[in-house]
């Protein structure tokens, strides 16, 4: 479990997370939408052990994050960035990928076996040699994708994973978010894509000037009749569903036709 206990953070100049209180369990997927500079990234990186709370603190499994060594937090959880420039570093795509894989001690025969599974599973083997910052910014956004993958932590955070994302590559995504969480992995995702988010019907933190304004699971943020105070993008699914009159909205295209061809009840 991932614990937050009244966490507080500043840059230097108000603060940019603000009392915050939650626990992430084990299997579950959590998202974090807000507007932008609204806190995201900040809690993200708290949660990775990236930075440390200037007030309260971060448990990873009973480990404060205040007083663990950085390699006990990164064997437990993995942070894709939201811009992955910060993130690549190796002179190969193929090194990049084995880099956190030698760091865990693997061999390196079996770091690179492990490497090119994940780089054929994201669609990355023909760059396997190329420098990592030469790759264009999907390229590279798949890339910290497959190293996450690789390195196959307990807790993965995603921090704004849709940007520059094309349809394949968004529905490989959805894939793999699905994968890691029926093998037990909890997956934390900050997006301003409320309509990638949907499909999941993710457990639902929305911030503002670093404070949590909401919580619940995703279909009961649109069903209520205020959402719009939080300036979030109605999913299209949740809007066709409320004007059809649905009890439930649906989470798929395919949820909704076999609803609207009567094979379905929700
Ligand atoms: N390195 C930094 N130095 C100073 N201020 C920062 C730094 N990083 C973030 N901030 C400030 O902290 C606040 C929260 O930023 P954060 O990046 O967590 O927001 P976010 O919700 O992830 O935004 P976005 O949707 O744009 O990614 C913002 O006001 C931002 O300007
Ligand atoms: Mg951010």
């Amino acid at each position: 479990m991932i614990r937050l206990e009244d966490v507080y953070y500043t840059y230097g100049k108000g603060y940019a997370v603000e009392g915050i209180s939650l626990e992430i369990n084990e299997g579950q997927l959590v998202a974090f939408v807000g507007h932008n500079g609204s806190g995201k990234t900040t809690i993200a990186k708290l949660m990775a052990g990236i930075i440390k709370p200037v007030k309260g603190s971060v448990f990873i499994d009973e480990m404060d994050t205040k007083n663990t060594k950085h390699s006990n937090i990164v064997k437990k959880v993995g942070m894709v960035f939201q811009n992955p420039d910060y993130q690549l570093f190796e002179s190969t795509v193929l090194e990049e990928v084995m880099f956190a894989l030698k760091n865990m001690g693997y061999e390196k025969e079996k770091a690179k076996e492990m490497a090119i599974k994940s780089l054929e599973m994201f669609g990355l083997s023909g760059y396997a040699q190329r420098p990592p910052l030469s790759l264009s910014g999907g390229e590279k956004k798949r890339l910290t994708f497959a190293i996450v993958y690789a390195w196959d932590p307990k807790y993965i955070i995603f921090d704004e994973p849709t940007v520059g994302q094309d349809r394949k590559n968004l529905q490989n995504l959805s894939v793999m978010i699905n994968e890691l969480i029926k093998s037990g992995k909890s997956v934390i995702i900050t997006s301003h894509d409320m309509e990638f988010l949907w499909q999941f019907n993710p457990l639902t933190y929305v911030i503002e000037k670093g404070k949590v304004v909401w919580s619940g699971y995703m279909k009961e943020l649109f069903a209520q009749t205020d959402f719009s105070m939080y300036n979030l993008t109605e999913p299209q699914l949740s809007a066709i569903s409320r004007k059809l009159g649905l009890k439930q909205p649906a989470l798929t295209v395919e949820e909704l036709s076999e609803v609207i061809n009567g094979v379905g009840s929700i």
